[in-house]
């Protein structure tokens, strides 16, 4: 049986409307259009295509995204002042460090210093803490995305095997706490796992996100497993995620595809955290 392919793009416009009625509504009755900045360090290519997308997906709802950018040998001080201004600016309604920074920031540092209430990206220390606990206000963007995909496809996680490949701040750690917030059975593999194929072969959710082509082939997948690709890798054949997508669709239930899976809808995703934080500055909390 061939896999049903999830059509991310079709959930990020669905999303992507949604936030377009109510920008439009909170816009006309506040008088205060939502702006965001998000602070660039550097050039790197790799991120400029994501920004372009993202600033594209913020015109397309009603937002407006400019930047700020710095030297790549810019100082952290430096940095942290103009989080500082942009904190108590009253125009500014959300801020987003662009990634990768320079080895002389610390990323963690910079993501403490943003007022949480317009952390777009949740990572502040506070937001995380909030989605730990399970009290989830603004979640990180690619652990949103994949909770959109299984909600939008009305999975029920109560009590599911799932098994996550990555431990990393951004997704691995907090998709871990969003699915225990719900009640599945959650192992998180990384590079120290012994075999990750005695995890993802008991999988009846498998969400990679490795950034290694072809890490997951069907002999280490659960027959009708749903698999949730993050990973995103370039190479001489194009865009690719870390899943066998061809051999493993013909074993999966459900398939995210790379490109046009996980991706557009995590823009999307942030989209949403914007409007979250436009609202907590409204609403002056
Ligand atoms: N689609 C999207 O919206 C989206 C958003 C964000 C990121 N991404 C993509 O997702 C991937 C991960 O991003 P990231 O920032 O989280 O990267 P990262 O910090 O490098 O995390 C990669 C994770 O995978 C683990 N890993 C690497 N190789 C492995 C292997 N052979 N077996 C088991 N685990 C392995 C790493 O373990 P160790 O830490 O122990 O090395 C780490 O936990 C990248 O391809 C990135 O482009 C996609």
């Amino acid at each position: 049986m061939t896999a049903k392919i999830i059509n991310g793009r079709e959930i990020a416009k669905e999303i992507r409307k949604k936030i377009f009625e109510e920008v439009t509504k909170l816009k006309s009755k506040h008088k205060v259009v939502p702006t965001i900045t998000t602070i660039k360090i550097g050039k790197d290519p790799s991120s400029e295509l994501y920004l372009k997308l993202r600033d594209n997906a913020c015109k397309e709802v009603g937002i407006n995204s400019n930047h700020l950018e710095f030297e790549k040998n810019i100082s952290e001080d430096k940095v942290i002042n103009a989080i500082n201004e942009l904190n108590s600016n009253v125009n500014i309604h959300g801020i987003l460090i662009q990634y990768p920074v320079p080895n002389q920031i610390s990323q963690d540092k910079l993501m403490s210093v943003i007022h949480p209430k317009k952390d777009v990206e949740g990572l502040n220390p506070y937001n995380m803490g909030r989605t730990l606990s399970g009290d989830e206000h603004i979640i990180p963007c690619t652990p949103l995305s994949v909770l959109t995909i299984l909600e939008h496809e009305n999975v029920d996680l109560k009590g599911k095997d799932v098994v996550i490949i990555n431990h990393s701040n951004i997704v691995g750690k907090p998709l871990t706490a969003l699915l225990l917030n719900r009640n599945a059975t959650v192992a998180v593999c990384h590079v120290f796992t012994k075999e990750i194929k005695q995890y993802t072969s008991k999988a009846d959710i498998l969400i990679t996100a490795a950034g290694i082509p072809k890490l997951i082939t069907k002999d280490i997948v659960k027959e009708n497993a749903f698999v949730i690709d993050v990973g995103i890798v370039k190479t001489n054949e194009g865009i690719c995620g870390d899943v066998d997508f061809n051999e493993v669709k013909e074993k999966a239930g459900r398939i995210t595809p790379v490109p046009g899976g996980v991706g557009p809808v995590t823009i999307a995703c942030s989209l949403k955290n914007m409007l979250k934080t436009y609202k907590n500055c409204l609403e002056g909390t």
